[in-house]
């Protein structure tokens, strides 16, 4: 047998007991013959079985000696909090999304940037561009103070913007769209896919993990245009408390943490509007019937109350959006659902085989039944009375109703999925409702 490294013990042990062996036979007593005389002894039998016995039982403990000894070989330690993860460089196939977080003069970016920091498995799969605007130092200064776990970058151009006079108030509508223009540019020289986050956004523990399963989509669906992390409509009490795996297309651009391609951006870029970004990729000739993803269960919140829109809906609606608190593993789940056409029949079946009810029903919790249900509204007026009575958001964005896809738009309400649709058949929106 040789004697491993780190079994010396072991050998001891068996040397030990070979020893033992030994003097057992020699130092034996003569067994008495049956009628308890000291009769002749076959000495020789007795010795040979004897030698055999041992041999056999030593054979037996060295078998046990090398399981243990194989198992002491194989043991690994469990992984302990305090290990360093190695650094790995990331695989050509793995895809890099950096996030561009944009900075103006909120302090208060750290609470961004350090939950980003702590969800995102990997800081090369993810780099962390903070783009600052707005020259604030303190701001600045915080930013700074992340060392070389985010790369800090500044736009350079920290005039007022020249707008008709008309338009003064809405200089920081202005600036924010130099800013995003800007920004873009600089991350789209060196990526191909970025999530934009705002300042005054937070992320959920599964952020990361839903712009990765949802990337593939993105990249090969011609009729989506973005992955969103914002449920619109996604206040508590509105949502399914069950349903932090279901993802849905919307046509309403919803912003608020989401992803874009390259090819969109070169796109966009030559027409990027002076101001009010986002409700200009909501017209029609922006979106050009493109969709995006958003979840059920938003996987942003945002606790800006004090904005550049001066807090238009943060009381009312955007500061009781809940944020998923679970991790959904995306990438390991199907989501072959979410393609163009089998998600479009399959919407439209579920929406329309829905049995339909009026709003008193709904909104006395008289529903009878597990579900799904269908409000149908059939006028920009009736959608709004239902809306502002349910208590989601009531406004259009050229013509489309937010969260809405193809007109519906999905609520949870008392405990029931609710279809808010305009009757069957519907073809289009009509960019006049506003
Ligand atoms: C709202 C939208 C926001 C959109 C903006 C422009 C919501 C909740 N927010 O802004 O998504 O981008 O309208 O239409 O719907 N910023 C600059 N430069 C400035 C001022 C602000 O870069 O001079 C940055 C901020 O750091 C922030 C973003 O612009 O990242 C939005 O600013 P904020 O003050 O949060 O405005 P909202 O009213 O939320
Ligand atoms: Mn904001």
């Amino acid at each position: 047998m040789r004697c491993h490294r780190g079994s010396v013990i072991l050998c001891g042990t068996l040397l030990f007991l070979t020893w033992n062996a030994v003097l057992v036979l020699l130092l034996r007593p003569r067994l008495p013959d049956q009628e308890g005389k000291q009769g002749p002894i076959d000495y020789d039998n007795n010795m040979v079985s004897e030698v055999l016995r041992v041999a056999e039982m030593l054979e037996k403990e060295l078998e046990t000696q090398n399981k243990i000894l194989t198992q002491i070989q194989h043991f690994k330690p469990p992984r302990v909090a305090w290990q360093k993860k190695k650094v790995k460089p990331v695989s050509p196939l793995i895809p890099v999304i950096p996030v561009l977080v944009m900075a103006c003069n909120r302090v208060t970016v750290r609470r961004c940037l350090d939950k980003l920091i702590q969800y995102r498995p990997s800081a090369e799969r993810f780099p962390v561009i903070v783009s600052q605007d707005c020259g604030h130092a303190d701001t600045a200064n915080v930013i700074r103070s992340y060392g070389s776990a985010v790369t800090h970058m500044k736009q350079p151009d920290l005039a007022d913007v020249q707008v008709p006079p008309e338009h003064k108030r809405f200089q920081g509508y202005y600036k924010i769209s130099r800013h995003y223009r800007w920004a873009l540019k600089q991350v789209f020289n060196n990526y191909s896919a970025v999530i934009i986050v705002e300042d005054d956004l937070e992320v959920a523990p599964d952020f990361f993990e839903y712009f990765s399963a949802t990337l593939p989509l993105l990249r090969s669906d011609p009729s989506l245009w973005c992955v969103s992390a914002w449920n619109d409509n996604g206040r508590e009490g509105f949502v399914d408390p069950a349903g932090s795996r279901l993802l849905y297309r919307t046509d309403f651009f919803p912003g608020l943490g989401w992803m874009l391609l390259r090819e969109l951006w070169e796109e966009l870029e030559p027409k990027w509007p002076a101001s009010f970004w986002d409700d200009w990729m909501r017209k029609p000739e922006q979106r050009r019937g493109r969709a995006c993803i958003r979840p059920e269960i938003s996987r942003t919140l945002t606790f800006g109350r004090q904005g550049v829109s001066l807090g238009q809906f943060y009381d009312k609606y955007l500061r009781y959006i809940k944020l998923n608190s679970d991790f959904v593993p995306f990438t390991q789940l199907d989501l072959t659902y979410l393609k163009e056409d089998a998600y479009k029949n399959s919407f439209q079946k579920e929406v329309y085989a829905a049995p339909t009810v009026t709003f008193e029903d709904v909104q006395q919790g008289a529903l009878e039944g597990v579900g799904p249900f269908r409000l149908q509204y059939s006028s920009k007026e009736s959608f709004k009375v239902f809306a502002k009575n349910l208590g989601i958001m009531d406004d259009f964005k050229s013509g489309v109703p937010r969260t809405g896809y193809r007109g519906v738009v999905a609520i949870f309400f008392r405990g029931r999925r609710v279809y808010i649709a305009p009757p069957p058949g519907w073809t289009q929106y009509d960019p006049t409702w506003n």
